[in-house]
């Protein structure tokens, strides 16, 4: 995989490229300032190992964000998108997801799920404006201070690029 360049508004500098082992204490810092309870290195590490879809976003060579994403068959699943808190409302999230997307286009994904807290309504805003559907909830599925907290199951439909005109009649 080649690193790509990013034209986001806001990110002209940024690039987004392949996350490897040596980043992990970059994405480790931004995750345990971002999330009440974050990932472990482990986690990480689990999903490089098994070669997972795993990106980071990077201004002027530091990582300022990252998205994962598992695929099976023709299912993605978004598995971690994040972006450093003093980067985020600049439209990086945003650029973020459709990269991840267009990562699950490529492998002829027809589906992409993810889960989401029902606290989270800044990402919750984010997957519905970008085509996301909320499809059910998995109960007690995050820890949460006062015990657990549901996952709302959000999902998109894939239309393959090729079709984007209806066939003649
Ligand atoms: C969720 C997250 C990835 C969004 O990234 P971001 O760079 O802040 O978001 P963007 O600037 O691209 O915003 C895209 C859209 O998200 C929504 N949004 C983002 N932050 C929001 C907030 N605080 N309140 C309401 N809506 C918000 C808006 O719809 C926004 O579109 P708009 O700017 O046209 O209104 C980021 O806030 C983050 O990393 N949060 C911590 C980790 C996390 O919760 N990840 C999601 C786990 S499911």
């Amino acid at each position: 995989m080649s690193a790509l360049g990013v034209e986001a508004a806001q990110a002209s500098a940024s690039v987004l490229r392949p996350m490897r082992d040596a980043d992990l204490d970059a994405v480790l810092a931004i995750e345990q300032r971002a999330y009440p309870f974050p990932w472990t290195r482990g986690i990480f590490r689990d999903c490089l190992k098994a070669g997972y879809p795993s990106w980071v976003l990077t201004e002027h060579g530091l990582v300022i964000g990252y998205g994962l994403l598992s695929i099976a068959a023709d299912e993605a699943h978004v598995l971690n998108i994040c972006v450093a808190p003093e980067r985020q409302g600049r439209g990086l999230g945003r650029f973020l997801l459709r990269a991840l997307v267009k990562i699950a286009r490529g492998q002829a994904v027809q589906r992409v799920f993810l889960e989401v807290r029902p606290s989270n309504p800044g990402a919750i805003a984010l997957y519905h404006s970008e085509g996301f559907n909320e499809i059910g909830r998995r109960p007690r599925y995050y820890p949460a201070r006062d015990g657990r907290e549901d996952a709302l199951v959000m999902a998109i439909e894939l239309v393959p690029d090729d079709i984007t005109t209806m066939p003649r009649l």
